[in-house]
């Protein structure tokens, strides 16, 4: 692998720069990227006025969707990458404007007060930062009664197996059962790698 291929795929964990632009890019242009994403949209059952929050939405084509089917809810968007949120406002900033997207710049492992959702959507983003009980805790309290939240993850990189993406699969399980929350795992089939979602819901 070259020096300028090695760049880019580190850029995806947290998009900067000149380098960080073409990861958006190519995350909102590739197919695969596309599909796992409406795959994980369709997963969650959108209503109508649900919140939402959205945890690392890299160039932001997933809140379009989702705003498409929260025509009368409102969305959150945390990304710790200053450059994907300027692509996200970019590319939704008829909403921005209107007041139902908010885009945070933040990590998820250190969240400010956002309130609480009815959905919580995270595709490919959970995997870089380490998680731990408190992390992952504190996510959970921040859906409300009957809400659910879908975490999606493909392995990538330089050795992707669909073990990884089951033994990712089963930490999450882990911890949002330990939180209480009833829990899911769906499976989308992709090549060379399956697509894998955990959806854990909040009882009401
Ligand atoms: C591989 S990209 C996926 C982007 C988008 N979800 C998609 O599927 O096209 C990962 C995104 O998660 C963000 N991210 C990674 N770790 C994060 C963290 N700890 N807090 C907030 N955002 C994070 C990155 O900045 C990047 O925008």
């Amino acid at each position: 692998m070259n020096r300028i291929t090695r760049a880019l795929i580190n850029q995806f964990s947290r998009p900067s720069g000149f380098f960080g632009h073409i990861a958006g890019w190519i995350m909102s242009t590739r197919t695969s990227n596309l599909d796992r994403n409406q795959w994980t949209v369709d997963l969650l059952d959108i209503k109508p006025t649900d919140s939402i929050l959205e945890i690392g939405p890299g160039p932001g084509v997933t809140l379009g969707l989702l705003l498409s089917k929260a025509i009368d809810g409102k969305i959150v968007a945390v990304d710790h990458s200053a450059t994907m949120l300027r692509q996200c406002a970019l590319r939704n900033r008829a909403a921005v404007r209107d007041k139902r997207l908010c885009l945070v710049e933040a990590s998820y492992t250190a969240l400010p007060e956002l309130g609480s959702f009815d959905k919580i959507i995270a595709v490919n983003s959970l995997q870089f930062s380490g998680n731990n009980d408190e992390t992952l805790g504190k996510l959970a309290a921040l859906l409300n009664p009957g809400g659910e939240m879908a975490i999606t993850f493909q392995p990538r990189g330089s050795a992707p197996t669909n073990e990884k993406g089951e033994a990712f699969m089963a930490e999450l399980n882990a911890w949002f059962s330990e939180a209480g929350l009833m829990t899911r795992c769906e499976i989308l089939p992709m090549q060379p790698i399956n697509a894998f979602c955990l959806l854990a819901r909040r009882e009401t």
